[in-house]
């Protein structure tokens, strides 16, 4: 028997093609993901050419490396970078029947995004949103279809992480529902259904981590020794190094949101607002590597 509030598989659309805005850390890491395990042509854009260009370029890198390390086969990695097409041309999301995007993560700019594009794809397309904390329905207000738009909140690093998120709104149709948990299923990803309230799930405790380490660091104690502090709790990462993942901005965004909408609950760090716009916490070395932390930033703090 079908879990209480779970769609009926049955109601699930296939997808055949998938289009992509944003060319982006998270949007070229879950395009990827659609060509390898839905083996459907995907289209990725962005507000201009050059920024294509390199989302295109970071997907093709990431291809390379998958068959360095013996993961993929050669033909393999020529049928995904044959399915991953980048353009600025709309009109290519015209047969996508999955719209997803993850442009920067400002109400305003996410909703233009989708009312930019709706005109330009089919009425059976879904339209999906990473976003990681803002209201999904919020976002859909200026889409005609509202209905047809569902939160799908990937985590970083995509490939490795096992979640989405699927965020449901009060309006949202069973049958894109039940579309995106299948959609999520081929992805190889576990999916759980959240309502749409500020950070669902995942990134409601983020925050209440990522803020409270702020906190210390902001009263005082160097952010070395929060790190240092809370690795007998065994998180995979350092919070120092989770937000060095996520990217600075998001991190900043991410605690802001909680803030305004939960102002007794949640911290919001000025600082780590400081240190996004300055954009870096750690020094890192040629190829990337974290050498430690960036003095100068942190004499921001
Ligand atoms: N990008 C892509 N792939 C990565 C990666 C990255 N940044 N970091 C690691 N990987 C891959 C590696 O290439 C490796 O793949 P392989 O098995 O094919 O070689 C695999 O992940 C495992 O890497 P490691 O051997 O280095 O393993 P670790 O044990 O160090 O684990 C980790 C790496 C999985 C990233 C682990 O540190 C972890 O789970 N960290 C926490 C990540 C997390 O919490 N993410 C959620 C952030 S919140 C978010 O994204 C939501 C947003 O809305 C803010």
């Amino acid at each position: 028997k079908r879990p209480a509030g779970a769609p009926d598989k049955d109601l699930a659309q296939r997808v055949t093609k998938v289009g992509v805005i944003g060319a982006g850390l998270m949007a070229t890491q879950f395009a990827l993901l659609f060509a390898r395990r839905l083996r459907v042509p995907v289209v990725i854009t962005d507000l201009d050419q050059k920024r294509v260009d390199q989302g295109v370029a970071t997907i093709r890198a990431e291809i390379d490396k998958l068959h360095e390390k013996g993961r993929i086969s050669s033909d393999e990695s020529n049928r995904l970078t044959a399915l991953v097409h980048g353009t600025t041309d709309k009109a290519e999301f015209a047969d996508c029947d999955w719209v997803i995007e993850a442009v920067f993560e400002e109400l305003g700019v996410k909703q233009d995004v989708f009312a930019d594009i709706e005109p330009h794809i089919s009425q059976e397309a879904v339209l999906a949103t990473n976003t990681s904390s803002l209201s999904v329905e919020q976002i859909g207000a200026k889409l005609r279809h509202p209905e047809r738009l569902v939160g799908f909140h990937f985590f970083n690093p995509v490939a490795v992480m096992p979640l989405i998120e699927v965020v449901r709104t009060p309006g949202a149709s069973d049958a894109i529902l039940a579309t995106a948990m299948a959609t999520a299923k081929s992805l190889r990803k576990n999916a759980v259904i959240t309502r749409d309230t500020p950070g669902f799930v995942v990134n409601r405790v983020l925050a209440k981590l990522l803020g409270e380490a702020m906190h210390a660091v902001d009263s005082g104690t160097s952010f070395s020794d929060v790190d240092a502090a809370l690795a007998p709790l065994g998180l995979p990462m350092a919070p120092s190094e989770l937000l060095d993942l996520v990217g600075l901005r998001v991190g900043a965004h991410v605690l802001d949101t909680h803030h305004r909408a939960f102002p007794d609950r949640f911290y919001d760090s000025e600082n780590l607002h400081k240190l996004a716009e300055y954009g870096a916490l750690f020094e890192k070395d040629a190829k990337g590597k974290i050498k430690g932390f960036d003095k100068k930033a942190l004499k921001i703090v």
